[in-house]
């Protein structure tokens, strides 16, 4: 009898074979590009931690959508950057405000790219935190009015999705009710479930001009020592009427976005955040590692953990390799 029986290499020495028994295919369906946008007119400002973003004016944004479209990726993320800012983030509750004018803009060109709207108070805020301060906390329930007031701005611009970030205790619950009652019952939410407090934000926060001025996010945002309280999040995210569930970030949390999968089969979002696309974008400016394929080997990796929906600054350089492919 031979030695060894089993051969797992015979799978592997031919590469139509090898794409045959591939288990986990990245597809430009699951990606969503995140965007952001500020105030002005022919505003292209360079974020230095993220190579390739900007915060961009409205004609620039819908510009840069038109080559999101292109390399097929069919749905954006959209952060403001207001003018001015104020106490309580009303800045985002307006007709006007910077993230609906966009949408507007958006769907007036191009009416078939998905929108989804994040929703939180810290670019909004003078302070930088994600809800009205009340003896020097962010106040959950104050926070929930606020937040209630911009999904449904947003839903009136023409938001295909609501996403809010803010990790509020029963957001879900009240955002749902107020979509609701202004008539956008088919207005999905995506809920940033278990949103970890994370140094993967930094470059974020640069970009969103939206770092806390006083303090840190860690009285609302999770452990990131905790999985069983994410199961808690989600499982509360659910039971409020969350439609998606998010997992951010998502490179240090694959063992969270795994369980989420098993445990609840829900759709499932992976968020891969500022820092983790600035750190491929460093080492891979320094020559340190093949960018490419290491950007490549980490989106295949969120996916095969279980997202169904993944969320990156990778994503038309991820498209453009994945159409290149076919
Ligand atoms: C807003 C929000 C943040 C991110 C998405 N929504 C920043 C934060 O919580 O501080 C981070 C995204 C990224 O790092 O790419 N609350």
């Amino acid at each position: 009898m031979a030695f060894p029986q089993t051969r797992l290499r015979r799978l592997r020495y031919n590469s139509v074979l090898r794409d045959m028994v591939t288990e986990t295919k990245l597809s430009v369906d699951d990606l969503i590009m995140p965007l952001f946008v500020c105030a002005g007119t022919n505003v292209k400002n360079p974020i230095s931690s993220m190579p390739g973003n900007y915060q961009l004016s409205v004609e620039l944004l819908v510009e840069e959508c038109k080559k999101v479209v292109a390399a097929g990726v069919r749905a954006v993320l959209l952060f403001g950057i207001p003018a001015e800012k104020d106490e309580h983030g009303l800045v985002a509750c307006q007709h006007n405000s910077i993230v609906q004018t966009a949408i507007r803009a958006i769907k007036k060109e191009l009416p078939n790219l998905y929108i989804v709207a994040d929703v939180c108070n810290c670019e909004y805020t003078t302070h930088g935190h994600c809800g009205t301060i009340i003896d020097g906390d962010v106040d959950n329930d104050s926070t929930l009015v606020t937040l209630a007031k911009q999904s449904v701005s947003l839903a009136e611009a023409g938001a295909d999705m609501i996403a809010p970030s803010d990790m509020m205790d029963g957001r879900v619950g009240s955002i749902r009710k107020a979509l609701d009652e202004a008539h956008f019952e088919k207005i999905p939410i995506m809920s940033y479930a278990a949103k970890y407090a994370s140094g993967f934000y930094g470059p974020f926060r640069e970009a969103a001009e939206s770092a806390p001025k006083f303090g840190n996010r860690a009285t609302y945002q999770m452990n990131p020592a905790n999985s069983n309280e994410a199961m808690r999040e989600v499982a509360a995210d659910i039971e409020e009427g969350a439609d998606l569930v998010m997992v951010k970030p998502a490179l240090s949390y694959l063992d969270v976005i795994y369980r989420v999968k098993t445990e609840f089969n829900m759709p499932v979002a992976a968020y891969n955040v500022s820092g983790e696309f600035s750190m491929v974008k460093a080492a891979g400016a320094n020559g340190w590692i093949d960018e490419a394929r290491v950007m490549m080997e980490i989106l295949t990796s969120i996916k095969r953990a279980g997202a169904d929906i993944i969320i990156t600054y990778h994503a038309v350089d991820a498209a453009n390799i994945i159409n290149a492919m076919k």
